[in-house]
């Protein structure tokens, strides 16, 4: 999701998005709204108007940028695509980029075909889900050519998905309220995919009767554990024990673990509750902290959980790190909520030097926290059963990070410092469900939308991720987010003292601030080997291959703001070439680039195409709203027949071989 207005607004979206969230009294104040949602809330006919758009006029964007020395010293092999928009993917010359799996492709042999205009739920839980964002890979018995592919489904685009739910009349664009069928088919293409694949003769398939496929869904039972398991504050009436819980939503990115299994982060849990709180309720200040109710699904309207004046504890059982055991399709999914309660991005993690694990997690809301959560047991590489709940127990750290380049893990732990009950935390149970708030005291530093934080274990350096902020203004500026109104986001490069990743300090610096190089103002830090094609704007995931070498994709590029669209970008860390990039896929118009992921051999990258054909309305070659009935691109299957689905795409080299190299 990317940073645009949203066209038409609910009444609660616009009452939202007028008030900050991190009101704390921290060095800068936060807002909210996920941009997720303002996306998704589209519609109309009118252009967007971004407040990069504002900033650097679209003409500066398109004009002639100066030549740039050719000379990179990178790391990576291959020729650079031209950045541009258009109806399709690209990929660099000499590689194959095939459709692996696309919205309703059957994941089991009693699957139903495909059949757009008359979707049901049932069919949809056994088909890929929509909207794929975190891509994993499990290999099975250590094969890079025949694994598990985890796959999040972040959320979901009506106006993409169902015929008939726009309305044009007399120029007017309206979305009609979903029935509740349709809203039983969102409901099914949220969760997850747990699918087998497999490489044959060079191209990779799936294995359609895979022992362990698997479908999650807001309806899948899972468990809460941890420090806020049982709580009060966590008990419906559908579960007085505050201990289960159906589903998960907005699961973003992710990760997978040292002991294989499957992590799924809740983001931007607010937009799916709706209803009045109370001012004077006691959840009242949790919620408003996280925008909750948002209002922007409308599931309420058929399921009473999601109304907080019916089921007002429901939304702090969401908003978790969960883990899935892949490996055996009958498992129940958990919740551990010693991971903290926010908008998770992600959580990808590393085994330290003492065998204890650590996962970086981003708050991917402007003026939010980056976090890290260090198990208390330790890996054991040879019991795999040994580790399965190594995330209830350890220490949630945040981040401060000082002026001068050091900075500090500070722990989240009742009783020290002000997580007291003087402040309202009885327990570590709450300060697990307000870990916003905790933080607020803590004084952590408010950060420019942290999205996935990805260690590199052959480097031993950790990358952040920062996608933007066009909200912070000059007075609020600090060493971590240098950049008034941030509308290409940047990213920062940490170093955990003694390269010990459970360090409580450590040092960092701005490693690239991002946007443009060819305009002064944006006052983006490319090296000068980065070509026009070469540069990006907001950074939101990043893979680390198994040679080190980092690669970043990207949310909210189009016409308005950067002339391009999003894409896999590789991104030089070492020596000379440091902050050299080099744009190696991109996706169709409106699509944001999720995964990636590389293969243990590097031979296969998994890339996820995320809402393409979305907005439409700011590109010339299409220049109106896109919806179901007449959309901007009709990727994959360019068949009238079809809509345009999201899918996942698989990148090799033709002929075999590692790839960039
Ligand atoms: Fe789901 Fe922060 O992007
Ligand atoms: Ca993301
Ligand atoms: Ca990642
Ligand atoms: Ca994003």
């Amino acid at each position: 999701m990317n940073d645009q207005t949203p066209i038409f607004k609910t009444s609660q979206l616009e009452a939202a998005d007028a008030e900050p969230r991190n009101t704390s009294s921290n060095p800068t104040m936060g807002e909210l709204i996920s941009t997720r949602f303002s996306r998704r809330n589209f519609l109309a006919g009118s252009l967007a108007v971004s407040a990069i758009a504002a900033t650097v006029s679209p003409l500066a964007l398109l004009s002639a940028r100066p030549a740039r020395a050719q000379e990179t010293g990178s790391v990576f092999s291959f020729d650079e695509i031209e950045a541009g928009i258009d109806e399709t993917h690209h990929v660099a010359e000499g590689y194959d980029a095939n459709i692996l799996l696309r919205w309703g492709d059957g994941l089991f042999p009693d699957a139903p075909e495909f059949d757009p205009t008359a979707q049901t739920a049932a069919a949809q839980e056994r088909q890929f889900g929509y909207n794929n964002d975190y891509v994993g890979y499990i290999p099975l018995e250590g094969s890079s050519e025949h694994g598990l592919l985890v796959v999040n489904h972040e959320y979901t685009n009506p106006h993409l998905m169902f015929p008939g739910l726009v309305t044009l009349a007399e120029g007017e664009m309206t979305m009609n309220p979903l029935s509740k069928e349709q809203v039983d088919v969102e409901m099914a293409a949220h969760g997850g995919t747990i699918v087998e694949i497999r490489k044959v003769d060079g191209k990779w398939q799936v294995v359609k009767d895979g022992a362990l496929n698997r479908r999650i869904t807001v309806n899948t039972e899972m468990e809460l554990t941890g420090p806020a398991a049982g709580h009060k504050r966590l008990m419906t009436n559908a579960d007085p024990t505050g201990t289960k819980v159906f589903g998960t939503i907005n699961n973003c990115a992710g990760g997978v673990t040292p002991w294989g299994t499957y992590i799924m982060a809740e983001e931007n849990i607010h937009g799916y509750f709706s209803g009045e709180l109370a001012s004077d309720h006691p959840e009242a200040a949790n919620y408003d902290r996280l925008g909750i109710p948002e209002g922007s699904y409308e599931w309420a309207n058929f399921y009473e959980r999601f109304d907080v004046a019916k089921e007002p504890n429901e939304p702090n059982r969401f908003g978790y790190i969960v883990e899935v055991d892949a490996m055996d399709p009958n498992s129940v999914p958990k919740k551990r909520t010693a991971l903290g309660r926010f908008k998770h991005e992600g959580a990808e993690s590393i085994v330290n030097k003492d065998g204890r694990v650590v996962f970086y997690l981003g708050d991917d809301e402007r003026f939010d926290y980056v976090y890290k959560f260090v198990t208390a047991g330790t890996f054991d590489p040879e019991n795999r059963a040994a580790n399965m709940d190594l995330l209830d127990e350890g220490t949630l750290f945040v981040a401060k990070f000082a002026e001068d380049g050091s900075m500090e893990w500070m722990p989240m732990l009742h009783g020290e410092g002000p997580l007291t009950a003087e402040n309202g935390f009885q327990s570590q149970a709450d300060i697990v469900i307000e870990t916003r708030r905790a933080a607020d005291l803590l004084g952590a530093t408010k950060m420019d939308r942290p999205e996935d934080i990805q260690p590199n274990g052959v480097n031993g350096k950790v990358y952040v991720m920062l996608t933007n902020n066009t909200r912070r203004t000059a007075e609020q500026v600090d060493a971590a987010n240098p950049t008034a109104e941030n509308a290409f986001g940047h990213i920062i490069e940490i170093a955990e003292t003694d390269g010990d990743f459970a360090a409580t300090t450590g040092t960092w610096e701005v490693m690239l601030k991002c946007g443009d190089p060819s305009i002064a103002e944006v006052g983006a830090t490319f090296s000068s080997a980065t070509t026009e094609n070469g540069w990006f704007g907001m950074p939101d995931n990043a893979a680390v291959d198994s040679m080190g070498r980092l690669w970043v994709s990207t949310d909210g590029n189009n016409p308005s703001d950067t002339g391009r669209t999003d894409g896999l970008w590789a991104v030089d860390t070492e020596g000379d070439a440091r902050a050299t990039s080099k744009l190696f896929f991109r996706v169709p118009v409106g699509g944001e680039m999720c995964g990636p992921l590389f293969t243990p051999d590097d031979e296969t990258a998994f890339v996820a195409v995320q809402h393409p054909a979305d907005g439409g309305d700011d590109w010339e070659g299409f220049g109106r709203v896109s919806y179901y009935e007449d959309l901007s691109t009709r990727w994959p299957d360019f068949n009238p027949d079809m809509p345009v689905r999201p899918s996942v795409v698989v990148i090799t080299k033709q002929g075999g071989g590692k790839i960039a190299v």
